[in-house]
């Protein structure tokens, strides 16, 4: 009988790694997934557009679970979650990255010893007021087999004294970006709908809590953006995430010399990023999308998880000037970590 494997998606970023894995989890005679959707981002172009254009399969429950506090959300998912393992009795919980749903989805698995498979181990930021920080050091502590992206992220496992069941596969978020490269080149719709794209522009996006949470930290990053944007003589393309837009409502800050866009698909994004000068962003996977399309990142924190973005100079903090110098990525892999996570799968479990 095929083992029944639980993939617990909530969020933008897990439905496009979740796809990749889908795709390669239905080639193998040995696993049938299921997936749950925890309901965390809900809104059309949020959720259910990805499920459409990556062909994902439909969720057999979905928990509605959103719009609450961290300690509530994750609180509310973990019942709903344990409710249903109990009742489902999966072989194995498959979780993604860094959310409220990946560590609800990990800790209702462990609590009944189901084992856990964490796909985006290993990566910190050493900062703790990231509500995504913590996610990621409990999920990692709780995993039976821990997929890593990067050697560093290995390494950092290592320091904690994880070392066992721990596999460099490289990134499916690269093995994501080839697939859609494939496809975005060809498509018309896509070209039309990107006319008004400048010759010159970047990408802008802001989303995460600690850079939505005061209006002065806010505008920082508004002039620097703006001043980015006079120096290199581009256009910015802001895609205003639900998050954003609910703190920016009703505040004094003028968006005035932006081109403000809604949250995009996945082919979209990758297009417009194909045709991007730089992009600007807080989002993890935009900064390694940045170097796939080898077009300069400047991350707009304070430190980043991807380390190896810098070290390679295709990436820098806003709050340094210069990019180290350019050389290629070996880390990321060649497309093929969906396929070498599902062979360990084959062979572990
Ligand atoms: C979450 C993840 C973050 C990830 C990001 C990807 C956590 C702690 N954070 O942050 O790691 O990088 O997703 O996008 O899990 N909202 C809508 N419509 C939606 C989705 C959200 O209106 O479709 C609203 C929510 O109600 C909430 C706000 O946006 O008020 C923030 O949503 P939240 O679920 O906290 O997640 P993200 O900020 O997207």
């Amino acid at each position: 009988m095929k083992k029944r494997i639980f993939s617990i998606v909530g969020t933008r970023p897990q439905f496009i790694k979740a796809a990749v894995l889908s795709r390669t989890l239905k080639k193998s005679s040995k696993f049938i997934e299921t997936i749950v959707h925890t309901g965390q981002h809900f809104d059309s172009n949020m959720s259910d557009i990805f499920f459409r254009e990556l062909a994902i399969k439909s969720p057999m429950y979905n928990l509605n679970i959103n719009g609450k506090s961290h300690g509530q959300m994750t609180a509310h998912m973990l019942e709903a979650l344990e409710t249903i393992f109990i009742k489902e009795k999966p072989d194995s919980v498959l979780v993604y990255g860094d959310t409220n749903s990946t560590l609800a989805g990990a800790l209702a698995a462990a609590k009944l010893k189901i084992p856990i498979l964490h796909v985006e181990a290993g990566l910190r930021s050493y900062n703790k007021n990231m509500p995504e920080e913590i996610n990621r050091v409990l999920t990692d502590h709780l995993s039976s087999l821990l997929f890593c992206p990067t050697q560093t992220s290995v390494h950092n496992l290592n320091v904690e004294g994880i070392r066992e069941d721990v596999h460099l596969v490289g990134d499916v978020m690269y093995d994501a970006t080839l697939y859609a490269l494939k496809l975005i080149d060809t498509n018309r719709a896509l070209k039309e709908k990107f006319v008004f794209l400048p010759e010159n522009f970047a990408l802008l996006t802001i989303h995460r809590e600690e850079s939505t949470i005061s209006l002065d930290g806010f505008q920082k990053f508004l002039n620097y953006v703006n001043s980015f944007a006079k120096q290199n003589d581009l256009k910015i393309i802001f895609s205003v995430h639900p998050r954003t837009r609910k703190f920016l409502e009703n505040s004094q800050i003028s968006l005035n010399n932006l081109i403000l866009i809604d949250p995009l698909s996945y082919f979209e994004i990758q297009f417009v990023l194909s045709r991007a000068q730089y992009v600007l962003t807080d989002s993890g996977g935009l900064q390694k999308e940045a170097y796939f399309h080898k077009v300069p990142c400047v991350t707009l924190r304070s430190e980043t998880e991807w380390v190896e973005t810098i070290e390679a100079g295709w990436n820098r903090l806003w709050s340094i000037e210069h990019y180290k110098s350019r050389q290629d990525i070996k880390d990321y892999g060649h497309g093929d970590a969906a396929s070498k996570i599902v062979k360990i799968m084959e062979a572990e479990l």
